[in-house]
């Protein structure tokens, strides 16, 4: 690389306070625009944002098999990717909808929301019907297992009977999606571990072999800080208490790994 292409990579990495370690102290939630409302069970904007200024050029296509409330198309919009993201719940699919329409598209970028299961729908099919070819990004950010319930659908990954059920049907995902990557495109995984009768679940590292299994290089695993809700901070000696008495500790952070086709 000559000084002058390292130096706009460099001021293009300060501008955008772009990550480059694995430890990801992210500050107070993004909630400008049409991130203003908050919904349980989102992430923060921040999240699909360093995958997508790192990983992706303007008008590249970004897909998230796990759309919720839509802040990964929100922030296509915002960064000039074409965004096609897949939401199963009617009710999230919904508000996912207007959250996106409320973002100015300044750069005349396709944003689709689809509704249906990410395991079995074409995706691919469907970038070529419009247009966008393959993607360089894929986000996923997959229910936890149970811990939260997205809806009452059999096919939603947070009704899965049980773990192994679970890690087939996240597998499935990665299958279908990495049929619509490019070669060296990026899968940008976002999960977090559980407790269950006791034990530690770590869906991290289970999801992570899922992901590796079905042929993807895993290129980093970097943890990021969970900012407490206002509702945890204030039961927050209420968790040590519980933590203390039963000999664990309470969840601080999540996982964000990164994967390469
Ligand atoms: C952890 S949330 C994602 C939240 C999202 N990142 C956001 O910021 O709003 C997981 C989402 O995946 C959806 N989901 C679960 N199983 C699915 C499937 N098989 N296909 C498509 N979406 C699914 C759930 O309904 C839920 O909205």
């Amino acid at each position: 690389m000559n000084t002058k292409s390292w130096e706009s990579m460099k001021n293009f990495v300060e501008q955008h306070e772009v990550l480059t370690d694995s430890l990801w102290i992210l500050g107070e939630r993004d909630d400008s625009g049409a991130h203003s409302e908050l919904h349980h069970g989102g992430f923060i904007p921040q999240i699909p944002r360093q995958a997508i200024l790192r990983f992706t050029h303007p008008y590249e296509t970004v897909i998230d098999c796990f759309s919720g409330y839509g802040t990964t198309l929100i922030e296509c919009r915002r960064w000039g990717r074409h965004g096609f993201g897949v939401e199963l719940d009617r009710k999230i699919h919904g508000i996912a909808q207007s959250r996106i329409e409320e973002e100015p598209n300044r750069y005349e970028v396709k944003t689709m929301l689809v509704r249906g299961n990410s395991a079995s729908f074409d995706i691919r099919g469907r970038l070529e019907e419009e247009g966008l070819g393959e993607a360089s990004l894929a986000v996923l950010h997959p229910p936890y297992h149970d811990i939260i319930k997205y809806g009452v659908d059999e096919e939603n990954l947070c009704n899965a009977t049980s773990l192994s059920d679970f890690r087939n049907r996240y597998g499935a995902v990665v299958e279908n999606v990495g049929r619509a990557l490019k070669p060296g495109g990026y899968l940008e995984l976002v999960i977090g571990d559980k407790y269950g009768n006791g034990e530690w679940v770590p869906l991290g590292f289970q999801l992570m072999e899922e992901t590796v299994k079905r042929g993807f290089k895993l290129k980093s695993i970097c943890v990021k800080n969970i900012e407490n809700t206002m509702a945890k901070r204030s039961q927050i000696h209420l968790w040590r208490y519980r933590a203390l008495k039963s000999g664990f500790y309470f969840f601080k952070h999540e996982y964000v790994m990164f994967f390469r086709k």
